[in-house]
């Protein structure tokens, strides 16, 4: 193949789409130049909440602090500042990053090589008496084994939060991911399923956590209506002055908070992307299925994951793991799809031990072997709505024509 035959095709990792409704709820917002979080911020979270079947849903300006403040709600329930939240080894850093952002110590818990997840036999020999939380990630919108870990946090008096940042539309038993526990946090970014272009949404099951989150992203302020007439209109609000001493509650801070609020020109295109929910989700996901169902042709050389009958994967991406044994190398694959034109991430690393961020954590190499084999040999491509089935075919003949070359 040629130098321009090679690189005609682009499999891109992720696509962006401005739908006409974003276009015009934007050119309405700019045209009444109230462009801060406002009525189509609370329109945005409503109408997540309601296509992922949750009762309420809080928006913030990405996945990352999506994870933050879900993680920091603990506080409200007795975590004290150092307290511990169970994580999986492998993750995007994003992951591990939000727990010490929140102010909590991550322990790691290594991953089921078959699931890409949490191995949930070895999270209760890493509780201690100082574990408040599990944060359970979906990765690659492969569904964490839920039952088993929320059984495991009700017996240990543990809050679950789900980090579904890759997981938009992956059902477990039925359910949502997002809705399998307390809160689950949502990523919003570009590559992701539903976008804002940067962004985040936590979704919530009750109100007193929704209005904890609403404090939360705006400061830790007293202030946290689900309705705001001074950010939607800047009228008077006779609730801001009515508490028994006559103090401001806008300017009053009952926890420390952050500043993490989407603005309504995210919102404007995570509502036209949302309208087309249904259709990006199963696009992606007949896009990864027809890969997943096909993949046996690459054994042993290569694996990726598979969809259970409980579940419907949320299509993220393509996890493919280069078996080491094999001789073939992730180095030369990648080389091999860039050069093809398909756009690879790495299936990021395995955090405690592979990212030098979380060293002073005092992990060694070697203690989580499963993630640290994912970091060393695991890649993962698009399957975004854009990309058709003959693209698809297109990754696999990639594929195949790299093994008969490499075997
Ligand atoms: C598992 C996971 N958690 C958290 C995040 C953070 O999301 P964001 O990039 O929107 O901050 C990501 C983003 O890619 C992710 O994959």
């Amino acid at each position: 193949m040629s130098n321009t035959e090679k690189n005609e095709k682009r499999i891109t990792f992720g696509t962006i789409h401005i739908p006409d409704l974003s276009k015009q709820l934007i050119a309405e917002t700019l045209a009444a130049t109230r462009i801060s979080s406002g009525k189509l911020v609370r329109r945005f979270e409503s109408s997540f909440a309601r296509l992922i079947g949750a009762p309420t849903a809080v928006a913030v300006s990405s996945g990352t602090d999506a994870d933050i403040l879900a993680l920091a709600v603990l506080y409200d329930y007795g975590a004290k500042r150092g307290d511990e939240v169970i994580v999986p080894a492998l993750s995007f850093v994003a992951t591990g990053n939000a727990v010490l952002h929140a102010g909590f110590t991550p322990v790691f818990v290594d991953i089921d090589r078959k699931t890409l997840n949490i191995d949930v036999g070895q999270i209760e020999a890493a509780l201690s008496p100082r574990t408040r939380a599990i944060m359970p990630v979906h990765l690659m919108g492969k569904p964490a084994d839920m039952d088993a870990i929320n059984a495991i946090a009700e017996h240990y008096g543990l809050m679950v939060i789900e980090d579904a940042a890759e997981a938009h539309g992956a059902k477990y038993k039925g359910r949502d991911a997002g809705t399998l526990a307390q809160l689950g946090a949502f990523s919003l970014y570009i590559a992701h399923i539903i976008t804002t272009g940067e962004g985040g949404i936590v979704s919530v099951q009750n109100e007193k956590d929704a209005e904890i989150l609403r404090s939360l992203r705006s400061h830790g302020r007293a202030c946290k209506c689900k309705v705001c007439t001074l950010n939607a209109a800047s009228k008077y609000c006779a609730k801001r002055f009515d508490s028994k001493d006559g103090e401001d509650i806008r300017f009053t801070f009952e926890r420390v908070g952050y500043s993490s609020k989407m603005n309504e020109l995210e919102a404007a295109i995570g509502l036209g992307n949302l309208e087309n929910y249904d259709e990006i989700l199963e696009k992606r996901h007949d896009n990864l299925m027809h890969v997943l169902d096909r993949f046996d042709r690459f054994s042993p050389y290569l694996s990726t994951i598979s969809e259970a009958s409980h579940e419907t994967i949320g299509p993220h991406a393509i996890p493919i793991i280069v078996e080491a044994s094999t001789g073939i190398t992730r180095a030369a694959l990648t080389v091999h799809l860039e050069a093809h034109g398909i756009e690879t991430r790495t299936l990021f690393a395995s955090m405690p031990t592979q990212c030098p961020g979380f060293a002073y954590l005092g992990y060694r190499e070697g203690q989580f072997p499963n993630a640290e084999y994912m970091g060393r040999n695991g890649l993962h491509i698009g399957v975004h709505q854009d990309l058709t089935l003959e693209d698809m075919d297109y990754v696999m003949e990639t594929l195949a024509a790299f093994l008969d070359r490499a075997s």
